[in-house]
């Protein structure tokens, strides 16, 4: 078995989301959201396919924009038994810096939510790897497992991640042929410490770059784990499923 810890799969990101499902038939897929209307879309699926989980929160490119309704919405929906996690969310300064207290503010309230209903924490960071880490050490409960999507930071952070009890999520970007860092992070750290993700509808693998992505080419990501590790495939889905259904606590019937 294998499982996509993080992927969207909204009826604006393929035309048939259902035959996309169908591809990871005897898999799971944990859905995450990329924006608070897709709160309804989540649940929908979720409560369709006994294979599939969801993962809700306010991205931070909503940080200016969201309502307080929106904060309402999420945490009433935070009660269903499916919804495993918060997010995607975190902090993005790629494309601003000028709103950065608003976003902490709001990553901060998010974290307090996991806290209080005791969520797996699935973390977006993009050029703000710093405040993240500092930010997660200070609020997040200790009892809180919390995950690095599509982690891109560097080795040493990595590292001192791990000692928070941080998980790192690893996707198609480590079959790129230039990418160097996540492959050197994966060659040097524990088999523990990973789960996997293809972040669909982005980031495909090799060797589908540039095409759309979806959930089944995770076995991709796996081979090149294998590969890199010289681990058996099989394995490394063993330990990688294993490593999923303990960091969001999945109840698998399949
Ligand atoms: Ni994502």
């Amino acid at each position: 078995m294998m499982i996509d810890t993080h992927c969207h799969l909204s009826k604006e990101d393929y035309e048939d989301v259902e035959k996309i499902i169908k591809n990871m038939e005897n898999n799971i897929m944990i859905v995450s959201t990329a924006s608070p209307s897709e709160i309804d879309e989540i649940i929908e699926l979720c409560n369709q396919h006994d294979n599939i989980f969801g993962t809700i929160g306010i991205h931070p490119e909503f940080a200016d924009t969201y309502t307080k309704e929106d904060l309402v919405k999420l945490e009433s929906a935070l009660k269903n038994p499916k919804i495993v996690g918060i997010g995607e969310i975190g902090l993005d300064y790629h494309y601003t810096k000028e709103n950065k207290e608003i976003q902490k503010e709001l990553f901060i309230t998010q974290i307090k939510l996991a806290n209080k209903y005791n969520k797996t924490l699935v973390i977006h960071s993009r050029d703000a790897i710093e405040d993240t880490y500092n930010i997660i050490r200070e609020y997040k409960n200790e009892n809180i497992k919390c995950n690095m999507h599509c982690y891109s930071g560097s080795l040493e952070m990595a590292k001192k991640f791990i000692k928070l009890g941080v998980v790192l999520g690893i996707g198609g970007v480590l079959t790129f042929k230039n990418e160097k860092k996540l492959k050197e992070i994966v060659s040097s750290l524990d088999m523990e410490n990973f789960i996997l993700e293809t972040d669909s509808p982005y980031l495909t693998p090799e060797p589908f770059r540039g095409h759309k992505n979806e959930p089944a080419n995770i076995k991709y990501v796996a081979a090149k784990i294998s590969q890199l590790k010289g681990i058996e495939y099989t394995k490394v889905l063993e330990i990688t499923t294993q490593n999923a259904i303990r960091q969001f606590d999945l109840n698998t019937k399949l």
